[in-house]
């Protein structure tokens, strides 16, 4: 495996490939890789002939008061990691090659709608941050096709949304939730979870389930939202949101409606803030 860090590096390799005919899929990650990301490289892998993974924490995506200082940096551990998992080449860039303006100076997408609720709502510039990094990375990379977790659902809904629009030719997979055994979701931040809070972390998902069977039993999406949203306060939780929405869109679903839902938490567990999904069909 290839790792590089400047854009005339990645460029030659991309080019390089390309004059093979061959098709390019792309992984993007913050690093501090897991069973998770690699289930990501595994689906590009089966659906291109070269995969590529970034490896950037990108800093216009972390609020003022979140974790960006202290997201692990694990550079050696995922390159070793990545080169198990048969990825061809890692794109590791400096801040200065994603920003040359500098961070505050960019060009920034935002993506209208779709970002002002949920995650939106309770971290300000976040989704703006994303698309933006996203997209550079499209720019540079230029795959033929992109892989992102559900776990991040609203996230994979923002890149849609934004490749439709910029009509960005890329095609873009998501692709299911890894779990440990007991239903917590993998993610790096879990590592932050105190061993306490890490026997109560699958909470989450089992509320989750809990709210998929009753909406499939008839009962009333508000009703049981707000059961769910008590439930999780009771066991130590501070949940930012408890909610069903639209698969589609993430728009409200209607009295009644049972079809094409999701449903989305997000929680803080002491110092630690989770979020997880789980479609309904
Ligand atoms: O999901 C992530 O790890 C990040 O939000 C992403 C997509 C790599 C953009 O920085």
């Amino acid at each position: 495996m290839q790792t590089v860090q400047d854009l005339p590096a990645l460029r030659a390799a991309i080019r390089n490939w390309r004059s093979q005919g061959q098709t390019v899929g792309l992984v993007p990650t913050m690093g501090n890789l897991h069973a998770g990301h690699y289930s990501l490289l595994k689906l590009a892998r089966a659906r291109a002939d070269r995969v590529v993974a970034s490896v950037f924490v990108n800093p216009t995506q972390f609020g003022p008061n979140e974790d960006f200082a202290r997201y692990p940096r694990t550079l050696a551990q995922d390159q070793a990691g990545l080169a198990e998992n048969d990825c061809d080449l890692l794109f590791a860039p400096e801040v200065a090659t994603m920003y040359p303006f500098g961070a505050e100076q960019g060009a920034s997408i935002h993506v209208p709608g779709i970002t002002d609720t949920l995650e939106g709502a309770h971290r300000p510039g976040h989704f703006d941050g994303v698309a933006t990094v996203v997209c550079k990375l499209f720019n540079m990379v230029q795959p033929d096709l992109a892989v992102f977790g559900q776990k991040d659902f609203q996230q994979l809904k923002v890149i849609e949304h934004m490749v439709g629009d910029l009509a960005l030719p890329v095609k873009v997979i998501g692709a299911p939730t890894l779990r440990a055994d007991d239903g917590l979701a993998l993610s790096s931040r879990n590592q932050y979870l105190s061993a306490e809070a890490r026997v109560l972390a699958p909470q989450i998902h089992a509320t989750l389930a809990q709210m998929r069977e009753l909406v499939g039993k008839g009962h009333a999406r508000r009703i049981v939202e707000e059961a769910a949203q008590s439930k999780l306060e009771r066991a130590g939780f501070a949940p930012d949101y408890v909610a069903i929405r639209r698969v589609e869109d993430l728009s409200e679903p209607a009295d009644g409606e049972r079809e094409g839902l999701v449903a989305l938490i997000a929680a803080r567990l002491g110092t630690t803030r989770l979020i997880d999904n789980l479609q309904f069909d």
